[in-house]
C-alpha cells in the first residue's frame, strides 16, 4: 500500500503523506515516501520537493498499529527513508503542521529545510515509552537547535509548541498563513537561488561547557528516574552528538535504543501505552452506537469524592450542579472546590480569571429540582445501600428522560442500585479513585442492563476529563477493590506471622509500589475497610475473623490513619510522614500471643510474591469471569488506580514476564505453608491453564 500521494505544482513536487489519523510511519507510508522521492529525482522538470502531512499531523511517528509486527521492521526502515531524503540531490522541504513527533520529527530533521506553521506540536516523546529517538533524532536535533535545548526535549519527551521554536534553526521559515502555499513558495525560492542543501548531519553539535552540562543532567535526571533507564541513556546518546562524528553517533544511538527496546522497562511502558488505547474499546458494542450529548453534569454529595469529581468536570469547562443534604456540608464542599482553583491560580498554573470563570460554572444546591435539566449525574453519597436507594429514587423522579445516572460506589451492587429506578438502562458505575481530581483511573461499571450508548458516552466523557477509563463488570469491589482484597489479606497475614508493618511496606515500596499497603491504608482511611468488614460479617455471620482482627483492634482505638493522626503509623500534626509507632507493634504482639502464634522471619521476596501473586491470581479469576475485558485493562487499573510500579507493566504483565508456570509454582508453595483451615492459595483455573500451555495473559 502506498500512503503517500504525488502532485506537481510547477517545478515543485509535493509528496503528501496520507495515513490517518496521524500519518504514522507505516510500511505503506515509508515506501510511499521513497517511491515518490525517487520519482521527483528522476523528473528533470522537478527542482524541489515538499513533504507535507495533513492539517492534524505532519507525522506522529511510528504507526502503533504496526507495533510488534514484521511490517514495523521491514525495509524501507525509517533510517533508510531519512537517508534517501537527506541524500537527495534536490532540495527536500518539510512542511510542518499539526503533530510533528518522534519519527515524524526525525524525518523532518532529515529534510534539507523546514517550513512550519503556527500551532504545531514538536516532540521526541520516545522516552515516555522507555525508549530514545532511534532514527537519528538524538544526533540531528542537537546539531540543529543546540545541545541544551535538544537535551531538554529528548529527556522530557514533552511537546513544544512551534511558536516557541520560531527563530531557531529548526525552522527555515515560520508561517501563520497557508502552509502548503508558503512551503511551495519557499521551495521555489530555494531552487531559484540554488541554495546549498543543508544536511543536518554535516553540522556540529557543540556546547562551551559540555562536560558540566552532561554531569548536571545526569545528576538531576538520575535522581528522578530511579527505575527507568531511558532518560539516562537519552543523555548518553545526546552526548555522543557532541563527542563523536555523526556516523559513530548514529551507531551509539542505535545500540542504546536496542538496549532499551529489549529491557523490561520499555516493554512495560510500551504495553501500558497500547493498553491505554485498547481500554477505550468496549467489547460487544456496534461501531455505529453514538454517545449521548453531555452539556451539564450533576454531582450528588460534596464530600471527599463528590468535590473531586466536580473539579474534574469544571476543569473541562462543563457546568456542574452539586447537591448536598445540608447547607453546612454544601458550603464545605464548595469551599474545597474553590480553594482548589484558587490554589492553582496562586501557583501560577492557571490565570486567576480563568480559575474564577471555572468556579462560576458550579451551581451549589440543596434542591433536586436543579437536577431536572442535567445530562449526567454522578452520585457520591455515603456507601450505604439505603442512602443510595433514596438518592436514586429521587433522581428517577426528577431527572429528564435520557439522563445518565452514574454511581461512584466502591463496593455496592450496581444492578441493585439500577433497580431503584425505572430506567436501569441509564444507570452505570463511574468509580473514581481518591483524590478524584488527581487519579487518572476511572472504572466504568457495566450493569446487567446498562445501555450501550450510556457506556460509549461515559468512555467519551472520561477522555474529556482526562481519565483513563476501564470497563468492569459487576462484582464485589469491581476489578480494583476486589483484587486488593487478597493483596491486603496477605499483607496482614504476614504481619500476623512475624513481619512488621515497616518491613512489609518497605519490601513493596522497594519493588516499586508508590506506597506499601499499610501506608496506603492510612492515607485512604482504615475505617473504610473496617466498615466493609463489618458489613460482610453482618451479611455472613459464619465468617471467622483472622489476622484482620489486628486492623479491627486499631480501628477500635480510633486509629483510622492520617485523618486521625494515627493508624498503622503515627503522624505529627499537619505532617504526612509515616512514623513508626511502638503502640502498633504492641497490638500486633498481643494479637499473636492471644492466638498462640510464634513470629517467624519473613524475607522480602516472600512479601512481594505473596502480595503480588494474590493480585495476579484474583486478576485471572476476574478475567475468566469476564469482569475485565482483557488482561491489559487490569494492568491499567493497577498502575493508574493503585500505584503499581509502571516500569513493571502492571500485575498481569509482570506475571507474564516471570513466566506463569513460575507464578503457579510459587502459589503451590504458599498453599503448602498455609495455616490449617485456610484454602486461599489455589491457582485460578485460567492461570493454571495458561501456565500449563506455556502461554501468557497478554498474548
Ligand atoms: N473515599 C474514597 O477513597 C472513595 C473512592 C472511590 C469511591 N468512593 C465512594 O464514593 C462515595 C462517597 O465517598 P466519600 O469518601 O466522598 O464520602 P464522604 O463521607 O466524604 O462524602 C459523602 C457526602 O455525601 C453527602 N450525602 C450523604 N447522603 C446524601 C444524600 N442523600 N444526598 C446528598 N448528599 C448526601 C454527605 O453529606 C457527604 O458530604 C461512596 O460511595 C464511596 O464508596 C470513595
Amino acid at each position: 500500500m502506498n500512503n503517500a500521494h504525488y502532485e506537481l505544482h510547477g517545478k515543485v513536487a509535493v509528496i503528501r503523506m496520507d495515513n490517518a489519523p496521524v500519518n504514522g510511519l507505516s510500511l505503506g507510508l515509508r515506501s510511499g515516501i521513497v517511491t515518490n522521492v525517487r520519482r521527483a529525482e528522476a523528473d528533470p522538470d522537478v527542482h524541489a520537493i515538499v513533504l507535507i502531512g495533513s492539517e492534524k499531523a505532519f507525522s506522529g511517528g511510528a504507526d502503533i498499529r504496526e507495533f510488534g509486527s514484521p511490517a514495523a521492521i521491514a525495509e524501507p526502515s525509517l533510517h533508510t527513508v531519512i537517508n534517501i531524503v537527506e541524500s537527495s540531490a534536490k532540495p527536500v522541504i518539510a512542511a510542518i503542521g499539526g503533530a510533528c513527533m518522534g519519527g515524524g520529527l526525525e524525518l523532518a530533521l532529515g529534510c534539507h529545510f523546514r517550513v512550519a506553521v503556527a500551532g504545531s506540536q514538536i516532540a521526541l516523546p520516545e522516552v515516555k515509552i522507555g525508549l530514545l529517538p532511534g532514527a537519528g533524532g538524538t544526533q540531528r536535533l542537537p546539531r540543529l537547535i543546540g545541545v541544551e535545548a535538544a537535551l531538554n526535549m529528548i529527556v522530557s519527551g514533552q511537546p513544544v509548541p512551534s511558536e516557541l521554536l520560531k527563530g531557531t534553526p529548526l525552522f527555515d521559515q515560520f508561517t501563520e498563513g497557508e502552509l502548503l502555499k508558503d512551503a511551495i513558495a519557499f521551495a521555489e525560492k530555494v531552487a531559484i537561488e540554488s541554495r546549498p542543501l543543508k544536511r543536518v548531519r554535516d553540522l556540529f553539535a557543540t556546547h562551551p561547557k559540555a562536560d558540566a552540562l552532561f554531569m548536571f543532567a545526569r545528576n538531576a535526571v538520575g535522581a528522578m528516574s530511579k527505575n527507568y533507564p531511558a532518560p539516562l541513556k537519552c543523555i548518553d546518546a545526546v552526548e555522543a552528538s557532541v563527542t563523536k562524528p555523526f556516523d559513530e553517533g548514529i551507531k551509539i544511538e542505535g545500540k542504546l535504543f536496542l538496549e532499551l527496546y529489549w529491557g523490561d522497562e520499555s516493554r512495560a511502558l510500551r504495553h501500558l501505552f497500547l493498553a491505554e488505547r485498547r481500554a477505550a474499546k468496549v467489547e460487544g458494542i456496534a461501531a455505529d452506537v453514538r454517545a449521548r450529548a453531555i452539556a451539564s453534569v450533576g454531582v450528588i454529595g460534596a464530600g471527599t469524592m463528590g468535590s473531586g469529581i466536580a473539579i474534574n468536570f469544571l476543569m473541562a469547562g462543563i457546568p456542574t450542579v452539586i447537591l448536598e443534604t445540608t447547607q453546612e456540608a454544601l458550603d464545605r464542599g464548595v469551599k474545597n472546590i474553590s480553594d482548589f482553583f484558587e490554589g492553582r491560580a496562586k501557583k501560577g498554573k492557571m490565570k486567576a480569571e480563568k480559575a474564577a470563570s471555572l468556579v462560576a460554572l458550579l451551581k451549589p444546591t440543596l434542591s433536586y429540582d436543579d437536577l431536572s435539566g442535567v445530562d449526567l449525574i454522578i452520585e457520591a453519597v455515603f456507601e450505604e445501600m439505603g442512602v443510595k436507594k433514596a438518592v436514586f429514587e429521587k433522581l428517577d423522579a426528577v431527572c429528564k428522560s435520557g439522563a445518565i445516572l452514574a454511581s461512584n460506589t466502591s463496593t455496592l451492587n450496581l444492578d441493585r442500585i439500577a433497580e431503584f429506578t425505572k430506567r436501569p438502562q441509564d444507570v452505570v458505575g463511574a468509580h473514581f479513585f481518591s483524590p478524584a481530581n488527581v487519579m487518572k483511573l476511572l472504572e466504568v461499571v457495566r450493569g446487567a442492563k446498562t445501555a450501550d450508548d450510556v457506556l460509549v458516552t461515559i468512555m467519551q466523557i472520561a477522555k474529556k476529563i482526562r481519565k483513563t477509563a476501564v470497563i468492569s463488570g459487576v462484582c464485589d469491589g469491581f476489578i480494583g477493590n476486589r483484587m486488593i482484597g487478597g493483596y491486603s489479606r496477605e499483607a496482614i497475614n504476614m504481619l500476623e506471622e512475624g513481619a512488621s508493618v515497616e518491613q512489609i511496606d518497605g519490601a513493596l515500596e522497594n519493588f516499586g509500589w508508590a506506597m506499601g499497603p499499610f501506608r496506603m491504608g492510612d492515607l485512604a482511611g482504615n475505617d473504610i475497610g473496617w466498615a466493609i468488614r463489618k458489613r460482610q460479617r453482618a451479611e455472613n455471620p459464619a465468617v471467622v475473623s483472622g489476622a484482620e482482627a489486628i486492623a479491627d483492634a486499631l480501628c477500635e482505638q480510633g486509629r483510622f490513619g492520617q485523618k486521625t493522626g494515627s493508624g498503622w503509623y503515627r503522624y505529627e500534626k499537619g505532617r504526612r510522614n509515616a512514623l513508626s509507632d511502638p503502640a502498633v507493634g504492641a497490638v500486633v504482639e498481643a494479637h499473636r500471643k492471644a492466638r498462640g502464634i510464634t513470629a517467624r522471619k519473613i524475607g522480602s521476596t516472600e512479601i512481594v510474591q505473596r502480595c503480588v501473586f494474590a493480585l495476579v491470581n484474583e486478576g485471572a479469576r476476574i478475567l475468566e469471569e469476564g469482569i475485565a475485558q482483557r488482561a491489559s485493562d487490569i494492568d491499567i487499573v493497577y498502575i493508574y488506580g493503585y500505584g503499581f510500579p509502571a516500569n513493571r507493566g502492571g500485575p498481569m504483565l509482570y506475571a507474564d514476564s516471570l513466566g506463569l508456570i513460575n507464578v503457579v509454582r510459587a502459589i503451590e508453595g504458599f498453599a503448602r505453608q498455609e495455616k490449617a483451615g485456610s484454602d486461599f492459595w489455589h491457582a485460578a483455573p485460567l492461570l493454571a491453564k495458561l501456565a500449563a500451555d506455556g502461554k501468557s495473559f497478554n498474548s
